[in-house]
């Protein structure tokens, strides 16, 4: 908790520090002044974050350590793991028996078939296993992502950057093929993450 708590603080600062407003592919990131924003409000963003990382378009590949992508949502009827006894195996991307790439095949703009595999620009592959969002709880997100040590590092203006040029997420937010899209929109999502560290990343749990 104490490393969490410099590293907010190192947080702040930086953003503070941080005055030009840096632009995404489409998306815009401007952090709001530092102690603009109540914990209460730190907390309703957090509440729309976790209705975006517990979403399908989001869990389905942020599976723990059983490596195993998952079908859920709408479209898929009943949750269940992946068809066809896909695996991802440690290397998170089929290496070990069938590369994820076979089917998801890394090119972009053909996901209108209902119940074809998604196609993006690339690589398509499990997340890391430290982001395992699959079935968890809204205070187990929380407190997971905000962890440098489970979010590959990063503060809130790195998250927030990443979620932009992450060409999974685009299609998570328009996935065609009848797919519901992840909730909100990439931007609001963009800057509720803002927002949430802004407020020093409550948790309920805090
Ligand atoms: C096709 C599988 C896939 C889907 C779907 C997916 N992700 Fe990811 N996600 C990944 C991979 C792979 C990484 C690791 C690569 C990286 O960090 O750039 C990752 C990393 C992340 C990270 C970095 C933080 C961490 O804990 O490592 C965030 C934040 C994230 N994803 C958000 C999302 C959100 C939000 C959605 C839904 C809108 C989503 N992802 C959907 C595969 C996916
Ligand atoms: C043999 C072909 C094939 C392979 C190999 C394959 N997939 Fe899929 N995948 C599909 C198909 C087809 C769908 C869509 C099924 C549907 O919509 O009913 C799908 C859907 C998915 C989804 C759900 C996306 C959503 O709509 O939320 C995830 C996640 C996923 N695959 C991950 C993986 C990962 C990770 C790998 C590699 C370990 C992989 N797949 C390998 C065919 C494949």
């Amino acid at each position: 908790m104490r490393i969490f708590r410099t590293g907010t603080l190192a947080i702040v600062v930086f953003l503070t520090a941080f005055t030009v407003w840096a632009e995404g592919e489409n998306t815009i990131i401007n952090p709001p002044a530092e102690g603009s924003i109540s914990r209460e409000e730190g907390l309703a963003a957090w509440a729309r974050i976790y209705d975006v990382t517990s979403h399908p378009r989001c869990s389905n590949c942020h599976v723990g350590a059983a490596n195993t992508p998952m079908w859920s949502g709408p479209t898929y009827g009943k949750t269940r793991p992946h068809g066809m006894n896909i695996t991802a195996g440690d290397s998170r991307i089929g290496a070990e028996t069938l590369l994820c790439s076979t089917c998801h095949v890394e090119r972009s703009g053909l996901n209108d078939i209902p119940h074809a595999a998604p196609q993006v620009a690339m690589a398509w592959q499990l997340a890391p296993v430290e982001a395992e969002w699959f079935g968890k709880s809204s205070v187990e997100i929380c407190e997971q992502l905000r962890d440098p040590g489970r979010n590959g590092g990063r503060d809130a203006l790195a998250l927030a950057s990443h979620l932009d040029h992450d060409l999974i997420l685009h299609w998570a937010w328009n996935p065609g093929g009848g797919r519901e899209p992840a909730p909100y929109s990439l931007q609001e999502h963009i800057d509720d993450v803002l927002r949430w560290g802004i407020a020093g990343f409550p948790c309920a749990s805090d």
